[in-house]
């Protein structure tokens, strides 16, 4: 029986730092109503020319150093972004041409802000299925380039970032003691893709198009999914609320987090929490939360990690990880 064990994890943030007093430069907002609304401070915003694939170089090298391996070694590279530098080819490929890495397999995958989750779960099938033996799994984004920065609704809401884990398949004896993914939950529901999308594409505008949202409706139904898909991980494992170390969501508002994690009965203490610095950085926010939370000592090995996200789509998902 083959598990997914994490090895290793790394991180890359852009250089320039946004405050929320330097948009209120921009827009009509201030520093109150975005902490009080969202709970973020800060969030660092690419450098002109510096493109998702490049992030995502940074965190893979990062994440591949930490696990103590080559390039080499990589056999499948999934990247979650919804921001590639082109529509084709996969910025995956990009990163796998940086890396020097000629065989394997590399693709991306689409899930907004559930993207890491999503990109875990995919990884996780391959390799406990003995197709692939150790997985990239990057999330990396420049949502900056997809927002409306005149409408100070969505503009005050996301940031820049990448982080990255590798994975490799490892023989375990199949209990919840062994280290790696023990479960993974994903669900979408497209009857509400209309509530955050981009208006462009190809296939409409044929420009990027920015970033719209229904913020009120995302919120409504937020707390709700998260918690479902939660139970759904706890019922497969047997675990609660209680056995959980650490609880590392998808960081896209204070409020939804506190509120998710207190439907739960999860200790406060126990959660992860980025979104002050960070902003919300969709499929880069969970492996951005990780390497802090491991790199500040946090995290430690053996420790139970929940994971989970919610995005566009609607898409949402949870991952149990013995770390
Ligand atoms: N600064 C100042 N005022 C603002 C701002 C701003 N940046 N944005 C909106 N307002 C105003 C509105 O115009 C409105 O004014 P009005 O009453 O005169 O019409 C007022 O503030 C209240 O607006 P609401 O949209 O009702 O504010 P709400 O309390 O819902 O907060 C927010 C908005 C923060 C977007 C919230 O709905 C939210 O967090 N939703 C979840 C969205 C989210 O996190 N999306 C991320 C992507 S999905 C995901 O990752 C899960």
């Amino acid at each position: 029986r083959l598990r997914s064990v994490v090895c290793g994890d790394g991180a890359y943030l852009p250089e320039r730092i946004l405050t929320n007093n330097d948009i209120a430069g921009l827009v009509e907002t201030s520093d109150e109503w975005i902490v009080q609304r969202t709970g973020i401070r800060a969030r660092h915003i690419a450098a002109d020319g510096e493109t998702t694939s490049m992030l995502a170089v940074r965190a893979a090298q990062a994440a591949l150093a930490d696990a103590g391996l080559a390039a080499d070694d990589i056999d499948l590279i999934i990247c979650a972004t919804s921001t590639p530098d082109f529509t084709f080819p996969a910025t995956a490929t990009q990163v796998q041409a940086e890396l020097g890495i000629t065989h394997g397999v590399a693709f991306d995958l689409q899930a907004v802000c559930s993207g890491f989750v999503f990109a875990l779960a995919t990884a996780d099938k391959f390799l406990t299925s003995g197709s692939h033996r150790r997985a990239l799994v990057i999330g990396a984004e420049t949502f900056s380039r997809l927002l409306d920065w005149s409408d100070r609704t969505t503009c005050v809401l996301f940031g820049d970032g990448a982080g990255a884990v590798v994975l490799e398949a490892r023989e375990a004896s199949g209990t919840t003691h062994d280290r790696g993914i023990l479960t993974t939950h994903l669900r979408s529901d497209g009857r509400h893709r209309q509530k955050l999308f981009v208006d462009g594409g190809p296939g409409s505008t044929r420009t990027v198009g920015h970033l719209r949202m229904e913020g009120r409706e995302v919120f409504r139904h937020a707390v709700g999914m998260i918690t479902d898909v939660i139970e759904d991980a706890f019922r497969a494992t047997g675990f609660t609320a209680q056995d959980i170390d650490w609880f590392v969501p998808h960081q896209a508002n204070k409020r939804i987090i506190d509120a998710s994690a207190q439907k739960l009965g999860i200790a406060p203490e126990k959660v992860v929490i980025t979104v002050d610095r960070h902003g919300n950085t969709s499929a880069a926010s969970i492996p951005l939360a990780l390497a802090v939370a491991r790199a500040d000592g946090r995290i430690k090995r053996g420790d139970l990690v929940l994971l989970e996200a919610m995005g566009g789509g609607f898409t949402w998902g949870s991952a149990l990880v013995r770390w």
